[in-house]
């Protein structure tokens, strides 16, 4: 595994590889690395050639820049993760080899950005797409991998990669859960261990509200959801919207839904947390 920090030795490293044509797989992060992450990485490792993490923790799609300043900063644990999974390039770089000069670029996602953490955290998803394309035309990958439990962003990085039309495959992957349902994430590191007992309620209510399919109104369901979550003080929903899985716009009937999700932000504490469940996605 060679660790490298800048642009220059990134294309120093990849070079011998590029010119012998090997397939380059790619997994951005931004560090604070956990299981959710090594999956991504395990199976970029068993599909590509060579394979590249980035680890930037990337200013420009933090809105709130008081989470930026709270991002957890973990590089030398997240090298330790790292090196058994075989992972042949690891790029950590500064905001001055990401972004040599201000990123200006505005990017149109219709109403894919209009709604849920597009609509709660103004300017995140530009920034995702700023980041992800440049990173793009650094490592020029053939794949790169991104977890689902950011359902929205994959959905933003595919219309991203279509408009580019930039030759990269994304690779969508499971949400991984802990052996009692919460959803891996760097910021479950924050938990209090009595916040960590309550974060569980998301998981198990979702998992719940599987049995109101075709049963209960999409109505009923939503309220349902949130109500099961708030009624434990200390967790407070800012949104659970069930969507079509492509337009992610709300639905209103499940039998007008080919591909029904639901996705859900809950605050615990100060700790924002997201998941989501997919109810049935028919061929
Ligand atoms: O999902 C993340 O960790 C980030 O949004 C990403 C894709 C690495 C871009 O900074």
């Amino acid at each position: 595994m060679i660790v490298v920090t800048t642009t220059d030795q990134l294309d120093e490293s990849l070079s011998s590889f590029r010119s012998e044509g090997c397939s380059i797989g790619f997994v951005p992060t931004m560090g604070a690395l956990h299981q959710g992450h090594i999956s991504l990485v395990k199976q970029c490792v068993a599909d590509n050639e060579v394979s590249v993490v980035s680890i930037f923790v990337n200013p420009t799609q933090f809105n709130d820049k008081n989470d930026l300043i709270h991002y957890p900063r973990t590089l030398d644990a997240d090298l330790t993760l790292l090196e058994p999974t075989g992972v042949t390039v690891v790029f950590a770089p500064g905001v001055e080899d990401v972004y040599p000069e201000e990123d200006t670029r505005r990017f149109d996602f219709g109403m894919l950005d209009k709604v849920m953490e597009g609509k709660h955290r103004p300017g995140h998803f530009n920034g995702v797409a700023q980041v992800v394309s440049r990173l793009f035309d650094l490592v020029k990958p053939y794949r790169a991998y991104f977890g689902e439990k950011d359902f929205q962003q994959v959905a933003i990085i595919r219309s991203m990669v279509q408009q580019l039309n930039l030759p990269v495959e994304i690779v969508a992957m499971p949400i991984v859960r802990e052996a009692d349902g919460l959803a891996l994430s760097s910021r479950n590191a924050r938990l209090a261990p009595s916040q960590r007992k309550l974060a569980v309620k998301i998981s198990e209510a979702l998992t719940k509200s599987r049995n109101f399919v075709g049963r209960s109104s999409v109505q009923d369901t939503v309220n349902w959801v949130v109500d099961q979550i708030n009624a434990n003080e200390g967790l407070q929903v800012e949104y659970f919207e069930i969507v079509d899985g492509n337009s992610l716009q709300s639905i209103s009937e499940w039998q007008n839904a080919d591909y029904a999700v639901g996705c859900i932000t809950v605050f615990c504490g100060e700790i924002r947390l997201i998941d989501n469940i997919t109810y049935f996605a028919k061929q």
